[in-house]
Order: structure tokens, then sequence, then C-alpha cells
């Protein structure tokens, strides 16, 4: 897995007189990110010094527009207005969220790993905006090279004599749902990492009780850049509704897999270009992840990476080879979602499994009409009624693979599936932990 940047372009001037990329990478500029982490001296050359957080950054990441990373892309500085309120009832505690357990994506321990500084900053002036006491990053237990490289960018602040906030390292089991923000609260509060029933919103009470503010690795690592340049620079790219720059993970069958930086509102194509293209002309793709939407290869020509066109969780683009079977594809990742359940819920535990054999009996090509029935049913049973997102999610790649691959699924119906490899295409689960 590698990072490749999109074509340099001639920076220009920031606010504060430092150089910034124009229309090249942001969040990837700087030295090769496949190489070592940037150092405090590297960063500094770079970005000069950070200026102080405080309210007036609360409106600056506001008109900037910027939307969470982490997946559901919901409103950076309305989330801040909030922390901020209760805040003044209490502490906040301001928590990165670097716990990636998507297993198609990248992006977070790439910035994490090779930008640490620029993640450390975010965090730093996101505490002192909305008034936290202190910062804590929440890594999944595997990814070694992220702690070390967060280890050492905190020691070499040390050694340079910044005083800032406290900043802390917790670690968390890889699961899927250790990531979700209730989950991320209780972990963080010394218990286990599973979705906790809310109201209360962490933003009102999380981490022991304070006002807690959870933010994805690159959200922070976004508006430390804003905080630089202002909210204008930050609108020369993307969208509208959605402005910026955002990091895709290209995986399956594309020329070159990785982590590449492309504007909000980029069409799928181009994405793909950077990757080096596809292998063959696609079966489909995954747009967002395991959460994410199924499109048939036949529709992609049309497709920006746009949230108000197609959810795109944290920035998954997954192409599926001309010979994979997509319901064999869909069937593997709600079977492993189904196992990934945190055991809470009826309808996580029981539907979420029931859906999974389904599923897997029309990938063989052994399940019939009545089966699609109940399929369609318990999709339907299931959304909105688990204490998390998690099935919601899992429910949306069964039913959109069922409605891009219309014609594929009644071949299957009627005993004839897909003469596959048998292996699924996209990357599987376990290859990706062992990346990390
Ligand atoms: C099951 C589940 C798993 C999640 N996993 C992650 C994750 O690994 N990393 C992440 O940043 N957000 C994850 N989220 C989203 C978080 O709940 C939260 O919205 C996000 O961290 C907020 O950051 P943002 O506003 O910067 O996107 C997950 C959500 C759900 C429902
Ligand atoms: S829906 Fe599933 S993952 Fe979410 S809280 Fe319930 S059991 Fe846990």
């Amino acid at each position: 897995m590698s990072a490749v940047l999109l074509a340099a372009a001639p920076p220009s001037r920031a606010p504060d007189g430092s150089r910034l990329p124009d229309r090249g990478p942001r969040l990837l500029a700087g030295p090769d990110p496949d190489g070592e982490a940037e150092t405090l001296k590297q960063h500094g050359a770079r970005l000069g010094r950070r200026p102080r957080g405080g309210p007036w950054l609360i409106d600056v990441i506001e008109s900037s527009g910027l939307r969470g990373r982490g997946g559901a892309w919901f409103p950076t500085g309305r989330k801040w207005r909030g922390v901020a309120r209760a805040a003044q009832r209490k502490a906040a505690v301001v928590v990165v969220n670097a716990s990636e357990g998507e297993p198609l994506s990248a992006k977070d321990r790439l910035l994490v790993t090779h930008r640490p500084h620029l993640v450390i900053d975010g965090a730093l002036l996101a505490a002192e905006s909305v008034g936290a006491t202190e910062v804590l990053i929440y890594l999944s237990r595997p990814s070694r090279p992220a702690t070390r490289a967060l280890r050492n960018a905190l020691g070499e602040r040390r050694r340079a004599g910044q005083r800032d906030l406290p900043v802390h390292l917790v670690h968390t089991a890889h699961r899927y749902v250790s990531g979700e923000s209730s989950a991320v609260v209780r972990r963080v509060s010394g218990g286990l990492a599973k979705p906790t029933f809310t109201p209360p919103h962490p933003s009102d009470s999380g981490v022991d009780g304070r006002p807690t503010l959870v933010q994805n690795v690159e959200t922070i690592a976004h508006l430390a850049l804003i905080a630089r340049s202002g909210e204008d620079w930050f609108r020369e790219r993307g969208t509208r509704e959605a402005p910026g720059t955002m990091l895709v993970t290209l995986s399956g069958s594309v020329r070159f897999p990785g982590v590449y930086e492309v504007d909000v509102g980029t069409p799928l194509p181009d994405a793909i270009g950077h990757a080096g293209g596809v292998l063959e002309p696609p079966r489909g793709v995954l747009i967002g992840g395991y959460f994410g939407t199924w499109l048939n290869g036949a529709s992609l020509a049309e497709v920006r990476l746009d949230p108000a066109e197609v959810s795109l969780g944290c920035g998954i683009v997954g192409v599926l080879a001309a010979a994979a079977c997509p319901f064999r594809e869909a069937a593997s990742i709600v079977t492993y979602l189904a196992a990934e359940s945190a055991g809470q819920c009826g309808v996580c535990v029981f539907g979420l499994r029931a859906i999974a054999e389904t599923m897997t009996r029309v990938a063989a090509g052994d399940a019939d009409r009545g089966d699609l029935a109940r399929l369609g049913r318990w999709t339907t049973m299931v959304r909105g009624r688990g204490g998390c997102r998690h099935p919601d999610g899992a429910v949306n790649n069964v039913v959109t693979a069922v409605d891009a691959f219309g014609d594929d699924l009644a071949l299957h119906l009627d005993g004839k599936p897909c003469a596959d490899s048998g292996r699924p295409s996209l990357p599987p689960p376990a290859r990706h932990r062992g990346w990390r």
C-alpha cells in the first residue's frame, strides 16, 4: 500500500506568509509519505508555527464548511459549538479517533505515521478552541508504527521545550465497532470498546462525564491547515457543501492501490486514474467501505466523489475485478460484520447473522425467490433498530449489491452463480490487519 501525491502545482502564499501548495496535495504535501515520519523541524519549516486556538477558530472552522472525514461527514464547526457550550460547565476532552476499524481504509494510519505533527497540531488547536484540558489519541492496538511515530513526535516537542496541553495515547483492540464514538468514549473511560446507548451524546457527557469532542484523524489534520491558511483557502477546493480535499484509499483491481488525495467532488474515473487506472473493465465498485454502496461497472462514469451524491464513508473506493462475483464480496463482508457485532442488540446479533447466511446462499446459487423476499424483509426490519449504526451499514452493503447487480442476481436465483475464482477480490480484513 503506498501513498501517492497528485501532481504538484506552483505553491501560493498563505496569510501568515508560509508557502502552501495550491492545486496539489495539502494533507500529503511535504516529504514522501511513504518514507520516514515528518520531523518537527521539517514540519515547522514547511508550515511555520501553529497559531493558538480559541473561539476565533470555531468561527473559521464553521465558515470553512469542514465536514468530518470519519464516515458521517457531519459539520465540524457545529460539533465544536456544542462541545464548547457544554465545556462552560465542565472542562472538555478531545479524542482523536485513529482506530480506523474499516478494513479497506489506510488513510488515518498514513497520516498518524507520516504526518504526526500535523495531527498533534490539529488536536491541540481543537482542544484550545473548545475548552478542553487534555488530548487523547485513540489507536488500534496492532498499529505499532503509528504509536512509535506519535511517541517520537511528542518526545521531539518536549525536547524543543514546547509547553502545550497534555497529549496521551490510548489503545484499543482492533474491532470494527471500536471506532464508533460512544465505544471510543467507553474505552477511554476504562471500559470495553463497545457502543453505549445515546443520549447522552459524547459532546454533552463523554469521557468521565466530561464534554468530549471525538474527531477523526483526517478531520483534525485538515483543521491544522485551515487554522493557518483560512476558510477561503480551504474552500478553493471541493464542493460548496463539502469543501476541501479528501483522502481516498483505492484498492482491488487497480494498478497502484494506495492512499490518494483528491478534491471532494472529483469524478470517480479521475480518482481511479490516480491509482494508475483499472486493470480491466471492472464488474463494479464499492464506495464508502464495508458500510458503503455498490455501483455497477456500467454506471461508474457519471459518479463523483461527493457526499451529496453517494455516501463516501471514510473515503473508500474498492474496485471489483471483472471476473469477481459481487454477491460473494457482499456475503463475505456481511459475514465479517455480523461477527464484529458488539453483541448487545438482538437485531444486530440475530438479524445480521440471518442476513449473512442468506447472502452466502445467494452467492453460491443456492437461494430461491423466497429467500430473496426474506432478505428484503429482514434488511428493512434491522434498519434503525440497533444501538448504533453498525447493522444499518451492514444492510446498506447487501441492499445496494442486490440493487446494482440485478441481472446477475436473477442468474444466481436460477442456480447459475458467477464462475469466479471463489476468492473475494477486495482485500479481506485479515490481510489489512497484517498491514498494520
Ligand atoms: C460501527 C462504527 C464504526 C466506526 N468506526 C470509526 C473509525 O474507525 N474511525 C473514525 O474516525 N470514525 C468511526 N466511526 C464514526 C464515529 O462514530 C464518529 O462519527 C467519528 O469518529 C467522528 O469524527 P468526524 O466528525 O471527524 O468524522 C464509526 C461509526 C460506526 C457506527
Ligand atoms: S447495533 Fe450492534 S454494534 Fe451497535 S451497539 Fe448494538 S450490538 Fe453493538
